[in-house]
């Protein structure tokens, strides 16, 4: 016997991949539901070579169903999550809204599978952010080894981590750019995104630092450790698919480039591609479709005493949400709910 899965946001880019991953990764469905808001009504989706007909989230009830997957931003998951929990679904989420509830588990199952047990106290687990997801499976066996004390992550994120309308907006902005007449102003972003970068993802805070960067600092406390310190700048760029970063780590003990890239081998969840010549390293575009993180360019940090730099590359819409939450399916599958 297998699972009653709701899919919510079916029609959106994380959503579809969720439907793609929940049936690639053979997920043990027996009934499955793809919701999304009334504009979406009767939107026929894919889940592998079958067709599933879209529901609308309002009129659904989700008492009967076992997990429900969500991507729908925090907007309607405040609204619909906890309709969904108190009607015995476990909500598996991938907006910000719960992920710094001190009652909701924040997953990451190369990193913290553990913490799923804990789902109970609200019926609600949560996905993190997409470049937090990607950064902590890298850090996650380094510190392990050597234990983390300070991390400075530049991100450079591409464009599918603002939803379809951002893939819409650099799509139409580098054709206008060609075409005289076609030329589109930004509506998504503050500034141009197509030939250029942006060192602003999500609202600034007091403190200066962006939403973002703040995600990934209070998030790699809570999946990792909490007394790692992170600071991070994140930056979005003119990519379509795949989120990298350079990440340069501190360690409290010494950790060797050569032990640290052995170490990365063989941990869960990671592709080593670390050849010193050109292109022996991964890009954003080569990682799309993927399931891993890619990690390249390995090497001492010399300014420091205990010090390693690395490039991460990752699909955002995988790890960073569809594949991470089909990942705590599992996870609560296997730990807690034990079907299929
Ligand atoms: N993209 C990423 O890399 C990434 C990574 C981590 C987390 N996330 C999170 O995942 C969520 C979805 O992101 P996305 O990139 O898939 O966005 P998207 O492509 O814009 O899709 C949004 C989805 O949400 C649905 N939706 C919006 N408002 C709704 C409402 N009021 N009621 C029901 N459904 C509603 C949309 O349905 P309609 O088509 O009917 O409008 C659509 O299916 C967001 O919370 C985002 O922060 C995204």
């Amino acid at each position: 016997m297998g699972y009653k899965v709701v899919v919510a946001g079916a029609t959106g880019n994380v959503g579809r991949e969720m439907l793609n991953i929940l049936a690639e990764r053979q997920f043990p469905v027996d009934e499955l539901a793809a919701l999304a808001s009334r504009r979406s009504l009767g939107t026929e989706v894919s889940f592998g070579d079958k067709t599933v007909t879209t529901q609308d989230i309002e009129q659904f009830d989700f008492a009967g169903w076992d997990i429900a997957l969500f991507a729908i931003g925090s907007d309607a998951t405040k609204k619909y999550a906890p309709i969904a929990a108190a009607a015995g679904c476990i909500v598996i989420d991938n907006s910000s809204l719960y992920r710094y509830d001190p009652d909701v588990p924040l997953v990451v199952p190369e990193v913290n599978p553990e913490a799923v047990d804990g789902y109970a106290k609200k019926n609600i687990i949560a996905n993190p952010n997409c470049s937090t997801a990607q950064m902590v499976v890298a850090l996650k066996p380094l510190h392990d080894r050597a234990k983390i004390k300070r991390v400075v992550v530049s991100t450079y994120q591409s464009v599918s981590g603002s939803g379809k309308e951002a893939i819409d907006e650099l799509w139409d902005q580098t054709k206008g750019m060609y075409v005289p007449g076609q030329e589109k102003e930004p509506k998504v972003y503050p500034k141009q995104i197509a030939f250029n970068v942006i060192p602003q993802i999500d609202v600034f805070m007091d403190s200066g630092d962006t939403k973002e960067e703040w995600k990934m600092v209070t998030e790699t406390k809570k999946i990792v450790d909490p007394s790692i310190k992170v600071t991070a700048t994140c930056v979005r760029v003119p990519v379509f698919v795949g989120h990298s970063e350079s990440i340069n780590i501190e360690f409290e003990e010494f950790l060797d480039e050569d032990e640290a890239r052995d170490i990365l081998r063989e941990a869960p969840g990671i592709m080593v591609i670390d050849k010193r010549e050109p292109g022996g390293y991964v890009t954003p575009i080569e990682c799309v479709g993927d399931y891993a993180t890619f990690i390249s360019r390995i090497r001492q940090d010399v300014t420091i005493e205990n010090g390693i730099n690395l490039w991460c590359v990752s699909d955002n819409l995988r790890k960073g949400a569809a594949l991470n939450a089909v990942q705590i399916a599992e996870t609560l599958g296997k730990r807690v709910l034990k079907k299929g």
